[in-house]
């Protein structure tokens, strides 16, 4: 009796149905592969190759719906924060405050700009900075905050900017992850005096390659964003300051607009799917399920449930056919890359701690109640 149960308990992978991906960006391409189609042939017979009209038109979009006067289309996330950072002057000498949980081109983005990254741990619920996180990490050298509005949900960017406003500190948004989220009723990506997202492709909104934007309303701003992401050249061979390349090409332009249309109905299905997620792991002892803040529109980028022992509950899913993934696995102050501060494990305890439990669960638009279904059973066998 015992090996009958201990064998229909732990069903070969192939018997429980097809795998599950951890996104499903197939799907999202087949909803606009006939639209963007004649578009894309059409600016390629026409050498329509970068800038013009379908970045110009790209940018008008994205700036109506995240409520800013402004959005630069440039190259990749990356490059919007650093340029987020270089036309606010956060360069050599100027210190940038950084959560540890946070895909670690949020700190890149201030080395590159020649700053120099503090580190701050965060909120044990939201895992993003909020006013008491700011508040125990910030110095009278701190230059700027950057809210990262982590796995979609908006960082309380009103409680960061009232500690930071008194440092006089700038707070700059990380909107890489957060298009059609919202606080209070204001978007991410205008909740501050910059904001920098990314079109990555597996982004709510995500290009066929790379892209991102930078998102202001003020016009000066904007202004020198678009001078230093064109070589610091408004004029031809005009170079009045030091800047570099990154821009938006057309077929870019003619994805991301096509997609745009479609954000509002993907978010609302991620925000569907989320909801059966949190019913169905709401009875799964030892699943914490991830929190949104009281005020905040979430757009479920990702849903990252927390479970001790993940690392062998994530190979249990691998196992079974079923996507998971981990963001993040190692916090920033602990990669290689940022071994120069001489950061320690122990020094934020919460994001280390999180960092060792958090387990990202298959999510995007068309996900189905059957295939969450499939999920939680294997995650409720192995926890
Ligand atoms: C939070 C965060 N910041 C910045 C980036 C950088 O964007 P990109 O990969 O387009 O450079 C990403 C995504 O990759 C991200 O998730």
């Amino acid at each position: 009796m015992t090996n009958s149960v201990l064998t229909s308990s732990v069903p070969a992978a192939e018997a429980l149905g097809p795998p599950v991906p951890f996104i499903d960006l197939v799907a999202q391409q087949a909803e606009i592969q006939d639209e963007i189609s004649p578009e894309i042939a059409e600016a390629l017979r026409r050498a329509d190759f970068i800038g013009g009209k379908h970045v110009a038109a790209f940018e008008a979009d994205f700036a109506a719906f995240t409520s800013v006067t402004h959005c630069i289309g440039v190259g990749n996330g990356t490059d919007a924060l650093e340029l987020a950072l270089r036309a606010l002057d956060i360069v050599e000498g100027r210190e940038v405050l950084v959560p540890v949980n946070s895909f670690i081109a949020s700190a890149e983005a201030v080395l590159r700009a020649g700053a120099t990254v503090r580190f701050a741990d965060v909120d044990d619920d939201s895992l993003l900075l909020d006013r008491a996180s700011v508040e125990s990490a910030i110095t009278n050298e701190t230059a700027a905050v950057m809210a990262v509005h982590l796995y979609g949900q908006p960082a309380p960017v009103d409680q960061i900017l009232s500690v930071a406003d008194r440092y006089g500190a700038v707070v700059i948004e990380d909107a890489a992850q957060s298009q059609g989220a919202c606080r209070n009723g204001r978007p991410a990506g205008s909740l501050s005096r910059i904001a920098a997202t990314s079109f990555y492709p597996g982004k709510n909104l995500g290009a066929a390659g790379d892209g991102g934007a930078v998102l202001t309303s003020d016009d000066d701003l904007a202004a020198r964003v678009r001078r230093i992401a064109s070589h610091g050249s408004t004029e031809k061979y005009v170079h009045d300051e030091f800047g570099f390349n990154s821009r938006l090409d057309s077929i870019q332009a003619i994805v991301l607009r096509a997609k745009l249309a479609r954000l509002e109905a993907w978010n609302a299905a991620r925000r569907a799917a989320a909801r059966r997620y949190d019913v169905l792991i709401a009875d799964v002892d030892g699943v914490r399920a991830p929190v949104t803040l009281a005020g905040n529109v979430h757009n479920w980028h990702i849903y990252s449930v927390r479970v001790e022992d993940r690392d062998r509950i994530l190979a249990g899913l691998h196992a079974e056919g079923i996507g998971a993934a981990l963001h993040y696995p190692t916090p920033i102050h602990l990669t290689g890359a940022f071994r120069h501060l001489g950061l320690a494990r122990g020094d934020f305890p919460v994001a280390e701690r999180a960092a060792a439990q958090l387990l990202s669960l298959p999510m995007f638009p068309h996900l189905t109640e059957a295939q969450q279904v499939r999920v939680v059973d294997a995650l409720k066998r192995l926890v």
